[in-house]
């Protein structure tokens, strides 16, 4: 397949490395009122919204496609797209996710048995490129793929579900990716996902974490999802 840039849809730039940000998971909207649900998100500090699509195969779940990114695209034009495919083959997605209105598209390394292909490709469109890591998986196999990779999503828990219990041996790898970034020069923005709530979130981001993905703490907090981002902003700040 050949991937055609996509210049034509309105896209951000979710780089450099700054303020903590937070990408609110949809998975967790009612999905009846997704665009209402989204709503919420962004007029209430969303800094990205967080789409995660499942297959069936990779994950034992299954949610949505390229079409709802498509969809909420012109509703919410100036908020990155962070789509989080977990599904095989990813690099059969990528074009079509892009030309739906992605900002960044982020595939599982497990998933990925050409994983730098995938990675080039995405940018090739125009993309920000990330890899997931599941619980289990070592991030030593970033070594390879540094020139290609614009950020890491670390899973802290195993993908499928949302309202999963955080892994703490998993959160572990953010330390070590902050380590691992520093040594080599790397600028990859380093984001968590799975548990993420305002006892989790201090810690992520003192070891080094830049985007805090959270589905459950946001959508089910009382008052709805703005109350639920600002408590987590203030958690990530320490205040
Ligand atoms: C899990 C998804 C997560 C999940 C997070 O497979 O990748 O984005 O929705 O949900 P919470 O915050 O409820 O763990
Ligand atoms: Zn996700």
């Amino acid at each position: 397949m050949m991937i055609e840039p996509v210049a034509s849809l309105p896209h951000m730039d979710i780089l450099p490395r700054g303020d903590v940000r937070i990408s609110p998971s949809l998975l967790s909207a009612d999905f009846a009122h997704f665009a209402e649900g989204a709503g919420l998100c962004v007029h209430g500090g969303a800094d990205w919204l967080h789409f995660d699509v499942m297959d069936g195969q990779f994950v034992p779940n299954l949610t949505f496609g390229a079409e709802l990114v498509r969809a909420l695209r012109p509703l919410f034009p100036t908020t990155p797209f962070d789509v989080h495919l977990m599904v095989e083959r990813p690099y059969d997605y990528v074009e079509n996710f892009a030309a739906a209105g992605a900002d960044l598209i982020t595939v599982h390394a497990e998933a990925a048995p050409h994983l730098q292909r995938t990675l080039a490709a995405i940018r090739a469109c125009g993309r920000r490129s990330g890899v997931a890591l599941n619980p289990a998986t070592p991030p030593s196999l970033l070594n390879y793929v540094l020139d290609d990779l614009d950020l890491v999503l670390v899973m802290t828990v195993n993908p499928g579900f949302g309202g999963q219990k955080f892994l703490p041996a998993a959160g572990d790898k953010v330390g070590d990716l902050a380590r691992f970034r520093e040594q080599e020069g790397a600028s990859f923005l380093i984001s968590v996902d799975g548990g993420v709530d305002d006892r989790t979130a201090p810690g992520l981001v003192r070891d080094g974490a830049d985007v805090l993905v959270a589905g459950s703490f946001i959508f089910h907090a009382e008052d709805g999802p703005a109350n639920g981002i600002s408590n987590l902003r203030a958690a990530a700040s320490g205040t």
